[in-house]
């Protein structure tokens, strides 16, 4: 079988994975020899669908500083957050925002010509550096541009990861297949960078594209790395319905008003001072018990929903600061929010957990690091306020890219192959999965885990539903014992490639409920109508869930608390 070597390997493409190739590009004045791994075309990544802004302190005289950024975003993650991980965060993004206008990101301008930054749920200040409502796709553009100027990297666009191979604990290769081709090989490196985005498919109403499926974390999971807080998963407060595409918070932080089937703006009854652009776990639940209290809208398929109101804005302002979000509203259900309310509803839109590591981004193994939403630097802890996502993915981005570039500048030695794992892993895929023929449809099992995800594991959670959660998730996994693919060949098996992702999605759910239950708290994203409290005393530590004979096992790690003890929120 094919074994082709770089310096390192970059698993992801999307606004982290881009970052970190420049950084290393940069550090290594173009030596390093990197390979970029992407299931889809590179610049497909989910990262370009990123709307609202990029969270920095800009303007300090203005009156922001990076106090007020550590301490909103510690708040606003319901002290989960490690506070030394999140001071590091802002001091670095207000460099990034200057580095990414360098090399060429089309900021939306104030009158005076700096940088515009509109107002998002949680912060204290506006902070949201933006691009009019397209801010992900031109950070994409631009970091990819940069990237081009060196010759240093090699794409594998297309090319479906399987496995991490480990020897001795330290990172040796990564089993893939490439879709077009359908030929199975495997790619090796001095270290490996996990940037492979989040898992927001394991939910039936999402925000993400359909390529979001964890994979990353299932296949580091399963080699052994661990996984820290996977059940803080969370819902943004507006998804359009039916079809979930995210209407950004640049919405609210606009001026638009959220407002239930008597017209009244309700946000004044739960976060009375910063009403809709409270943080995103508080907003979400208020729009759920509306719902639930019978004032929401009867919406398609239980999608019952509230009503978010830009009517007030005035078309000039909708058109220049939200031009995509009008045009999805008129393309996708023929409403203009010029003049109509957009239906919306709670969305699962991102995972606060991922692979735990530790402040330099680096895992448990000595030569893998991860960055953006697919690591755990625990600085969103149980609830990410918005705009500071991609700004963590182009701060860890960075961060990660000189560490490696610092690592491999020591000349480390490759890990050896082991062999006959790669092997066993060939076979397991095309000589057993690709050929069993079993009476399971590996679509309906991945439809039916997105439904109990949407039902079990929701804006509001208990025991006994967490619980039989689990139960139909194990039914599943047997059940996905016995599937069968369509598709036999080899060459573009979309089949393949999705019932490989169905079997992460079942691993990624189980985990997330199984820590989910055993956290006998509300804390951000997770509530809990059982355990309607938040319980320092037990549960201000991480989760911490490893594989182990093929189960989950949880320890917990403490929250590193520098500045701030925890006190009640109210916003
Ligand atoms: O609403 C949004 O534009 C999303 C931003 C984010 O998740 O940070």
């Amino acid at each position: 079988m094919q074994q082709i070597n770089h310096d390192v390997i970059i698993l992801g493409t999307g606004l982290a994975g881009l970052r970190a190739a420049v950084e290393i590009s940069i550090q290594s004045q173009g030596q390093c020899d990197i390979g970029i791994v992407s299931k889809v075309q590179i610049m497909r990544s989910h990262s370009v669908c990123a709307e609202g802004g990029t969270a920095a302190v800009m303007r300090p005289e203005e009156g922001d500083s990076l106090e007020l950024h550590s301490w909103d975003t510690v708040k606003g993650a319901d002290f989960l957050a490690d506070q030394d991980t999140v001071d590091r965060f802002v001091q670095t993004s207000p460099k990034e925002i200057r580095l990414l206008e360098h090399w060429g990101v089309p900021w939306s301008r104030r009158e005076d010509g700096r940088i515009m930054q509109r107002p998002f749920g949680g912060h204290s200040f506006p902070r949201a550096c933006m691009a009019a409502d397209k801010t992900g796709f031109f950070e994409m553009q631009a970091l990819y541009d940069t990237l081009v100027k060196y010759q240093n990297f090699k794409r594998y666009d297309e090319c479906f990861v399987t496995s991490l191979v480990l020897e001795g604990g330290r990172f040796a290769g990564l089993t893939l297949f490439d879709a077009p081709t359908g030929e199975f090989y495997v790619l090796r490196g001095k270290a490996l960078l996990f940037a492979s985005g989040g898992l927001g498919n394991l939910y039936g109403f999402t925000t993400y594209s359909q390529t979001v499926t964890g994979d990353g974390q299932a296949i580091a999971y399963r080699a052994g790395l661990t996984l820290e807080d996977p059940e803080f998963l969370q819902f943004h407060p507006t998804g359009l319905v039916p079809s979930g595409i995210l209407m950004t918070e640049a919405c609210r932080g606009e001026g638009g008003y959220l407002r239930n089937n008597k017209g009244e703006r309700f946000m004044e009854k739960y976060a009375p001072k910063m009403m809709e652009l409270a943080p995103r776990d508080i907003v979400s639940r208020s729009e759920m018990t509306e719902i639930l209290e019978g004032r929401g809208f009867s919406g398609p398929d239980g999608l019952d929903f509230i009503n978010l109101d830009l009517t007030h804005l005035g078309a000039d302002r909708i058109n220049k600061r939200l031009p995509l979000i009008r045009e999805v509203c008129m393309k996708f259900l023929g409403i203009d929010p010029i003049t109509q309310p957009i239906p919306i509803r709670p969305v699962a839109h991102y995972s606060m957990g991922g692979i735990e590591a530790d402040i330099n981004g680096r895992t448990r193994s000595e030569n893998i690091w991860a960055a953006g939403e697919v690591a755990c630097h625990s600085m969103h802890g149980a609830n990410r306020l918005g705009c500071n996502s991609t700004a963590e993915c182009i701060v860890w981005g960075g961060i990660t890219g000189g560490e490696i570039a610092k690592y491999l500048a020591k000349k480390p030695k490759s890990a050896a192959l082991p062999d006959l794992k790669v092997a066993d892993e060939e076979k397991r895929i095309f000589g057993g999965l690709l050929q069993q023929s079993g009476s399971e449809n590996p679509a309906h099992i991945r439809r039916e885990l997105r439904t109990l995800m949407d039902q079990h594991a929701g804006v509001y959670r208990t025991g006994p539903s967490m619980k039989q959660g689990l139960e139909k998730i194990a039914g599943l996994r047997e059940r996905f014992k016995k599937i069968s693919i369509q598709d036999k060949s080899r060459i573009y098996n979309t089949n393949l490639i999705q019932a490989l992702e169905t079997e992460n999605m079942l691993q990624l759910a189980e985990v997330l409920l199984f820590a989910g239950l055993a956290r006998e708290e509300s804390r951000g994203g997770h509530a809990r109508t059982d355990f309607a409290k938040r319980d320092d005393e037990k549960f201000l530590s991480h989760s911490m869930v490893s594989f182990n004979g093929g189960k989950p096992k949880l320890q917990y790690k403490p929250v590193t608390i520098t500045n701030w003890k925890p006190v009640e929120r109210k916003y």
